[in-house]
């Protein structure tokens, strides 16, 4: 292989994570028990198969979970060094990204870019501070469709003491589709249909698994709504009936509080959202998504019993700190998201190739590219050149031009970045990690370059990633 990264044994992590070399060493399970004093023990993430009933299926479908049930949500402190521990259990190779965490480089998961791939039966050891409070999610970074199409991502929210009592509920709402059969069996998780064009669409919708839920709440709570798009596909335009619903944070980033109605929410995107329970008792509140025909309600709150006592502070979280970008010294690099890409060689080599067993995912298809260029997302050996090289610490404003019919939500690894402008009209020039470019929209993202390393750059429709539309920036 011809990336290598430094590997430790079990043994050697556990060593090293709690600072114990030369000691003998206890199972892991009794070990991390034992040890409370010498180190927080770690949380255990273990990729595994869970039989799970998912919403109009008569049998169990086999999901791909970090634990038993499904989604697992990992609450962090911000701040505060956590340790993650990955067992892996599946059959398949696999890694942990911790989406729009500003993670140190060799925390980002990528296999082959920040550390060798987790095998069947290994450990990896993820420990960062986060140093943001939001809310986030974490999944795989190979094997991507199929990973994610059986549900391996889980919820990750990390908490600030500045937003303690600040609501009196907090609801995470985990969007994702299914493509499996009322039988529960999986339908395929690519269609070469479907890559080409807006993604493989699920055949049943759930949230948190299961059913769009009902929140039976006291008149005058004040609830705070984790919205979490997890589908790899779907892109929802939102909607609130019944009370005013605020987005106070994108991506985790807290905002000034802006009306929900007709914000769009791409694959890996999300949104806080607060708002006061009516006053009166019986009244029902519908959070829904309208991108489709029929309107789809994502949640519904419903008002009952007594009111509680009137609290009027607002509902705004402690605004977002952040590396301001220095607009006045920025350097602007293209991000060109084109359908099709006309490299004879590539296509050739894809067809003379099998996958082995280090292929980061299945597809042989190349239908998008960036800049021109296209990651055959199998192969290391064919990585194309960086899409920018950027110094660390200076001002950056990418100009994404999506020139392509269909929509792509655009992640950039370990970079929080701040939406400047968009051809489409004004923006609220909100911090996100992923940024959603509507067909012929040209939007302006600036942030300040990080960590030095190679910070993936790509398209979150998972197939459009996988067949294409994926690369990374370098800084130095
Ligand atoms: Cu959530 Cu590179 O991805
Ligand atoms: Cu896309």
């Amino acid at each position: 292989m011809r990336y290598q990264f430094r590997t430790l044994s079990r043994r050697g992590l556990m060593t090293e994570m709690l600072g114990l070399a030369g000691v003998s060493l206890l199972p892991s399970p009794l070990l991390a028990a034992s040890s409370a004093s010498a180190a927080a023990a770690p949380i255990v993430l273990e990729s595994q198969e869970t039989p799970f009933v998912l919403p109009g299926c008569s049998a169990p479908s086999t999901l791909w979970s970090y634990k038993a049930g499904w989604p697992v949500e990992v609450r962090l402190k911000r701040g505060q060094m956590s340790h993650l521990l990955l067992r892996n259990q599946l059959k398949d190779h696999t890694s942990i990204h911790w989406h729009g965490v500003r993670v140190p480089l060799a925390m980002d998961g990528v296999p082959y870019i920040t550390q060798d791939p987790v095998k069947t039966g290994d450990e990896f050891l993820y420990s960062f501070a986060p140093p943001d409070p939001g809310t986030f999610f974490f999944h795989p970074h190979c094997m991507t469709a199929e990973a994610l199409g059986r549900g391996l991502a889980g919820v990750l929210v990390v908490e600030d003491p500045r937003e303690d009592g600040l609501f009196d509920q907090d609801h995470t709402l985990a969007v994702k589709d299914w493509r499996v059969g009322q039988d529960g069996a999986y339908q395929a998780f690519v269609t070469d249909r479907g890559a080409a064009r807006a993604g493989t669409f699920g055949s049943r919708r759930s949230i948190n698994g299961g059913s769009p839920p009902v929140i039976t709440v006291a008149p005058g709570t004040r609830l705070r709504l984790r919205l979490l798009n997890l589908d790899v596909t779907r892109i929802m335009t939102l909607e609130a009936t019944g009370a005013a619903v605020a987005v106070i944070a994108t991506d985790g980033n807290a905002c000034p509080p802006f009306p929900v109605t007709g914000w769009r929410l791409g694959p890996a995107m999300r949104v806080d959202l607060a708002l006061t329970a009516p006053t009166k008792a019986g009244t029902k509140v519908l959070i829904q998504d309208s991108w489709g025909q029929e309107p789809f309600t994502l949640a519904t709150v419903v008002t009952e019993g007594v009111a509680r006592r009137r609290d009027n502070r607002p509902l705004i979280l402690p605004a977002a700190e952040l590396p301001e970008p220095d607009l006045s010294d920025a350097q602007v690099f293209p991000l060109s998201l084109q359908a099709g890409v006309s490299d004879p060689a590539l296509d050739a080599w894809l067809k003379d190739n099998r996958f082995g067993d280090e292929a980061l995912c299945r597809s042989d298809k190349l239908f998008w590219a960036i800049n021109g260029k296209a990651w055959p997302a199998m192969d290391m050996d064919k990585r194309p050149p960086p899409l920018a090289e950027l110094k660390s610490g200076r001002t950056y404003v990418a100009e994404i031009a999506n020139h392509t019919q269909h929509p792509h939500p655009v992640h950039l690894h370990g970079h929080t970045f701040r939406v400047e402008s968009s051809s489409r009209g004004p923006t609220r020039r909100q911090w996100v990690d992923t940024v959603l470019a509507a067909p012929d929209e040209r939007v302006r993202i600036a942030f300040v370059a990080g960590e030095p390393g190679d910070w993936m750059l790509h398209c979150h429709i998972i197939e459009h990633q996988e067949t294409g539309m994926m690369g990374y920036i370098r800084v130095t």
